[in-house]
Formats: C-alpha cells, structure tokens, sequence
C-alpha cells in the first residue's frame, strides 16, 4: 500500500502521514491486519441523498469536493465490506469511532456488531445551534463508538454529549477538529497511527496530529486530499509514511 522509495532511515520523533486516493475498503485492504491503533470515520451517508431530494442540502451542491455535484454517497449495502475492514485493520484493545445521522445509526451498528465489534452507545456531536429539518430542526448528529476487545477510556470524565458549533463554508460536511480531538485524546496514545479511510478534509488527521500521533488518510476525491495535506502540514506534521509502516 505504502511508497517506502524515499523515507529516511531514521523515522522523524514529529507526527507523520500517508495521504492515497481511492475507494475506502479497497485502501482499508491494503493495511496489514491488528495495525491501527484508532479508526475515525465519517463517510458520505446514503440518507443525505433523501435531504438532498427534498433541497434541504442546496447550498451544499456546488462544493469544492467536485467540479459540479456533492461528493457521491457510500450505500449502505458496503457497510458490511467497510465494517469487516476496519475491524481487521484495527490492533487488539482499540475504538471505531463513526460520524453518522440518526438514520444511518440503526443501519450501521448492527452491521458493525457483526463484523465483531461491541457497541459501547452513541456519542452525541451538539452543533449548538439548529440547522436543516422541519420535523425539530437538526441540532445533533450522532457518533457512533464502537470497540474491539477491551480498552479503558483514557478520561473517564468525559461526558458523552461533545459541543462544538459546526464549520460554516468549510468543506462540505466538515467536522469541527475539536470534537476529534476529544475522540483521539480517549482513545490513543502519543505515537500511535490514527486511520480515517473517508478523510475529507483531513479533520480527524489535524486532531490526531495536534495530539502527536500519525495519520493515514484515504479519500475518493484528489480535492480533498489536497486540502487534507495542507492542513496537516500546518498543523506540524511531516507528509512521510509513520515509522510503524516502514
Ligand atoms: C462526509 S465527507 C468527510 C468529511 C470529513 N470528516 C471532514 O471533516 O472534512 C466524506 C468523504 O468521503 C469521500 N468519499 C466518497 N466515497 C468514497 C469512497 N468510496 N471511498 C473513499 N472516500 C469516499 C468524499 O469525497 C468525502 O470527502
């Protein structure tokens, strides 16, 4: 999966990433199994096609992940081929942490529990002010946690309703960097490899980095993957395979 042609011999103490382009389980089964140390995922849910039929996501249309439409949706029928991946990927005593709607929640955590994961509950992203919907207007989307074995949080006082306002004309659903920064503080430690197969614009790889751990990202869209790798550079991190994948 990884391009070792020009690492240096001695790994770098900074955090590190790996950027590559293509479809999520396809990347997913090119990483060795028990390799990762936390999967944090959002992937463009299929019920945003229903919002976007109703024209509640119109501005969302024209977006810089495409020339012309928003990024296309990954179905739910691939949960089972996505969820089977991340749980090989993963190392012993690790979380899955999923971003996802209400609705995209019932599909996908039994699929994940047969795919041998436990489902621990879902935490709550409050975006502090409402959004789209005429049925109780959308405050909140869910994220989904999920463990494989057994690992203790590292804070046990962390509530499970995160606040952080959403990102206005950011990429199109772009999650605030905070609220994965919360995820990759419970879940890992300094030097560990945090994995997003649907990185977007890289969010979950800027809080991991901001943590000092290393980053592996996957998306469909060369757009993204652009933004990605400019934002963790800013961020700090050296764009070289993290030493535990030389
Ligand atoms: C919901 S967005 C991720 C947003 C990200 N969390 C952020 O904060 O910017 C989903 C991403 O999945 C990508 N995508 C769509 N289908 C994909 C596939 N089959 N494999 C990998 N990425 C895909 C899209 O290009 C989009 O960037």
């Amino acid at each position: 999966m990884l391009n070792h042609d020009s690492l240096p011999a001695h790994p770098s103490p900074l955090p590190c990433f790996s950027l590559r382009q293509g479809d999520a389980v396809d990347w997913l089964r090119a990483i060795p199994a028990a390799s990762l140390d936390l999967v944090i995922t959002d992937p463009p849910y299929e019920s945003l096609e229903k919002h976007r039929a109703v024209g509640t996501t119109t501005r969302l249309k024209h977006s810089k992940a495409s020339s012309n439409d928003w990024f296309k949706i990954f179905p739910n029928a691939r949960f089972g081929e996505l969820f089977a991946e991340v749980y090989r990927v993963l190392k012993k005593n690790t979380h899955f942490y999923l971003f996802c709607d209400h609705e995209t929640g019932f599909h996908a955590k039994p699929i994940a529990e047969a795919a041998g994961f436990r489902f621990w509950k879902p935490l709550i992203w409050d975006k502090k002010r409402i959004g789209m919907g005429y049925h109780y207007r959308a405050r909140y989307e869910f994220i989904l946690f999920f463990e494989k074995g057994k690992r203790r949080l590292n804070d046990l006082s962390i509530p499970d309703i995160i606040e952080a306002p959403r990102i206005h004309r950011g990429y199109p659903t772009e999650k605030p960097v905070e609220v994965s920064e919360i995820l990759v503080e419970q879940s890992s430690q300094h030097g560990d490899v945090v994995a997003d197969p649907f990185c977007g614009s890289g969010s979950a790889g800027v809080a991991a980095v901001h943590h000092g751990r290393h980053f592996l990202g996957n998306d469909i869209c060369a757009e993204a993957l652009e933004i990605t790798r400019e934002r963790l550079l800013t961020a700090g991190a050296k764009d070289r395979v993290p030493a535990p994948f030389q």
